[in-house]
């Protein structure tokens, strides 16, 4: 995949207003997705997310993409959080329909979706920005990157799962100082955290996720599938059961045939 070809005019066009931009690499097994508000600093409004949602259904059907990467447009943001404008007249019952919305639309979407997905940051992942990158699977921020979970400033709390999901990958102790204290931090100290697999210079952000990504697409699908759910069960009471049920159903594909023959035959697999 060439990385110069990450341009607006090189991606397929889902909506009018382009809010969400994609490509689907089918030689590599590789999707980027880009969120294109940068005068918004990519904030996640409606359109957004409802744009996001359709393309990973778009994906989720085509078999020969692996692995999704997602990133924002323009260098000074990732996602600077949920459109604020879009909610400031909200009352109870409308923000609780936003939380549920967004959740059942996007961000449990992306956590439960069966192929990997990597967040790539550049700029600003804050609030539902970071709540975003949080629900995918692996994250790659740049250097100069800055996260962090400022709701509470704003007389509110994450709602996009952000105090599930932060909680989940790095224990309360730290969560709860991020949420309560609403620092916004760099990627260096939200690397020795273990909120981003990845923190590298601006110029090798895109490099470091397609290498990443590739190795993902090149597991067997359903060994992916497998791991995401049954390492995303950690935390139900059965989660056990499940790592064990999706463990034995790999037994009965056609890749864990051809992984093992591999193996033996001292060749590289072919997972189809
Ligand atoms: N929702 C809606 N609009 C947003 C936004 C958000 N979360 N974050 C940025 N924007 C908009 C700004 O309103 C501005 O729009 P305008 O030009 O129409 O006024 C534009 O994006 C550029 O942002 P600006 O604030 O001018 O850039 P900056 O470099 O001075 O500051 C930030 C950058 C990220 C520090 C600042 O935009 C900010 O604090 N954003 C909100 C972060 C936040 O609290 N997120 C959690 C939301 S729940």
């Amino acid at each position: 995949m060439k990385i110069e070809t990450i341009f607006p005019g090189d991606f397929d066009k889902l909506h009018e207003n382009e809010s969400v931009l994609f490509q689907l690499d089918r030689d590599t097994g590789i999707a980027i997705i880009l969120i294109n508000r940068p005068s918004q600093l990519n904030a996640l409004n409606k359109a957004v997310i409802c744009g996001i949602s359709e393309v990973l259904d778009i994906i989720n059907n085509e078999r020969k993409i692996k692995c999704i990467l997602i990133s924002g447009s323009g260098e000074r943001a990732f996602v600077a959080g949920a459109d604020i404008k879009e909610f400031k007249d909200f009352n109870r019952a409308d923000a609780f329909n936003l939380s549920k919305f967004g959740k059942e639309k996007l961000f449990n979407k992306i956590t439960n979706f069966s192929k990997p997905i990597i967040a790539v940051i550049s700029g600003y992942a804050l609030g539902g920005g970071l709540e975003l990158a949080l629900a995918c699977h692996l994250r790659v921020a740049t250097d100069s990157s800055k996260l962090g979970l400022p709701e509470c400033s704003l007389g509110l709390i994450p709602g996009y799962n952000g105090t599930q999901n932060l909680t989940k990958i790095v224990g309360s102790n730290i969560a709860l100082e991020m949420i309560l204290t609403s620092k916004i931090i760099s990627s260096d100290k939200a690397h020795s955290f273990g909120i981003i697999n990845y923190c590298v210079k601006k110029d090798k952000l895109l490099s470091e996720a397609l290498n990443l990504a590739t190795l993902c697409a090149n597991i067997s699908p359903e060994s992916a599938a497998a791991a995401i759910k049954s390492v995303n069960s950690t935390y139900l009471n059965n989660g056990e059961e499940i790592e064990s049920e999706e463990f034995s159903k790999l037994f009965d594909t056609k890749n864990f045939n051809e992984g093992i023959s591999a193996f033996l035959e001292k060749r590289k697999p072919n997972f189809t």
